[in-house]
């Protein structure tokens, strides 16, 4: 059977663009999500700095702003790669058989990806829709959230694909784009993975501290 190709030219043209702006969406989303994790585990310091940062972030309207902001940029880059995601049982079906067949370290990490984007992407959507409906922001309120109902479970996952998500992801800007040689790429795979796990531990205490703190 005859291989069809798109068409050269506007279509190949603005699919680059698109992959541009996934990529800067992506970066800007990375960047989000460290700062938020080094943000919140001022709570491990303690809660009083975390209200004072909250205070801070809500009185300069940062997170007012900035929240539904961020929640668009993470739509934009959600829309943008569901390009290339397959929604169809047969198309996954054969992406699944293809990258068992081929055992490909990199096929696989698009796969994570693509999986775990479906869940963040309704996990973060309910967190930030509470977060933001019910500011202030205060270590007393997260604490007793975070104590009530399936929330800590919840974190917990969402920590862990959040992460797992931009690790893949930074590793795949570095490998696509050409930022790290053949050569590097072994090298900078440890330094993710690392940068991954740090992150992980890093939330896990902060929702340790959440979980523990007293909120009478
Ligand atoms: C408008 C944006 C956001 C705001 C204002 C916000 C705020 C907060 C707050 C206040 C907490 C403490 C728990 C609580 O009170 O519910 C928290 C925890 C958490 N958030 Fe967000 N968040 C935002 C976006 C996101 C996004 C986009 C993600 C991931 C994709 C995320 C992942 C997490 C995780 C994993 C925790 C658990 C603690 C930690 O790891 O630091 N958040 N966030």
């Amino acid at each position: 059977m005859p291989i069809s190709y798109a068409p050269a030219g506007k279509t190949g043209k603005w699919d680059g663009a698109m992959d541009w702006l996934q990529m800067l969406s992506g970066i800007c989303l990375i960047l989000f999500v460290w700062c938020h994790a080094f943000l919140e585990s001022s709570v491990i310091i303690s809660p009083e700095l975390l209200n004072t940062i909250g205070h801070f972030l809500e009185a300069t309207g940062m997170v007012q702003v900035g929240g539904p902001l961020i929640f668009l940029v993470f739509l934009a880059h959600f829309v943008l790669a569901a390009r290339k995601i397959p929604f169809r049982f047969e198309a996954q079906a054969s992406i699944w058989h293809q990258a068992k067949m081929l055992r490909h370290g990199d096929t696989w990490t698009w796969i994570v990806q693509a999986a775990s984007a479906m869940i963040i992407l309704i996990m973060a959507a309910i967190h930030m829709w509470v977060a933001l409906s019910d500011l202030p922001i205060t270590a007393a309120k997260s604490a007793a959230r975070i104590q009530s109902g399936g929330w800590s479970i919840f974190f917990l996952f969402l920590l862990v694909l959040t992460h797992v998500h931009v690790g893949a992801g930074l590793y795949r800007i570095g490998v696509k784009w050409g930022f790290v040689k053949d050569t590097e790429r072994a090298v900078f795979l440890k330094t993710v993975t690392m940068i991954v796990f740090g992150f992980i531990g890093l939330g896990l205490i902060t929702l340790g501290r959440y979980f523990f703190m007293s909120v009478n």
